[in-house]
């Protein structure tokens, strides 16, 4: 059922690192992103699988995580993510990057279900130095990196709970659980 693998695809930030994705993974998953709608049908995202060890380790160093948890590092030390896709605009498709954001949200909201179907799991992160990005994975000039989605067999708990009464929508951790507040169905109905 959809909602089921909707219910397990969480943003992961913690794996257990001794299980490494290998890159026909990544290609199969990148197959279905192949699938997706596109805006005119121009199919301008292009994906770069990264298993590589040292790459792994690049990226890692150069995104950020969970900037609403204060006091903890995350991914925890020795539970980094062991595969990356980085979906990238092909400014040779078309040179406007900026205004194919959509596409980029649906092939990876479509990549990460793909994964929870195979157990595997990850985070979707969008903060990063696209420059860094590029340098450090010797992208050529013509590909924009526009998300990050970091991959692997996930090793911590996540729940998903009401929002508070305040509203405030803020993820947070207790004893070692992570807390997802979502809205309500009558919330984000327009009547
Ligand atoms: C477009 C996008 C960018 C995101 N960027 C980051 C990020 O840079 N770092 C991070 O730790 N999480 C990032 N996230 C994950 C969100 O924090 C996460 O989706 C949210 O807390 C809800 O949790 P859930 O995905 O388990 O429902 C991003 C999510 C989306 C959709």
């Amino acid at each position: 059922m959809l909602k089921e693998l909707l219910l397990r695809s969480r943003s992961y930030r913690s794996f257990d690192q001794s299980f490494r994705i290998d890159r026909k993974t990544l290609l199969e998953l990148i197959d279905h992103a192949r699938l997706a709608p596109s805006s005119i049908n121009l199919q301008m995202l292009k994906f770069r699988p990264v298993t590589d060890e040292g790459e792994c380790a690049a990226l890692l160093a150069s995104t950020k995580w969970a900037g609403k948890i204060k006091d903890q590092t995350l991914p925890p030390k020795g539970h980094a993510p062991t595969a990356y896709i980085v979906i990238c605009a092909d400014t040779e498709v078309i040179a406007s990057a900026a205004s194919f954001q959509k596409d980029v949200g649906i092939c990876a909201q479509t990549i990460m279900l793909a994964a929870a179907e195979r157990n595997l799991g990850g985070c979707m992160i969008g903060s990063f130095s696209q420059d860094v990005l590029r340098r450090d994975l010797k992208l050529a000039d013509r590909f924009v990196p526009m998300l990050v989605l970091a991959l692997g067999k996930p090793d911590e708990v996540i729940e998903l709970t009401d929002l508070p009464a305040d509203g405030d929508t803020s993820y947070y951790r207790e004893n070692g659980v992570h807390f997802v507040p979502k809205r309500a169905l009558e919330d984000v109905v327009i009547e």
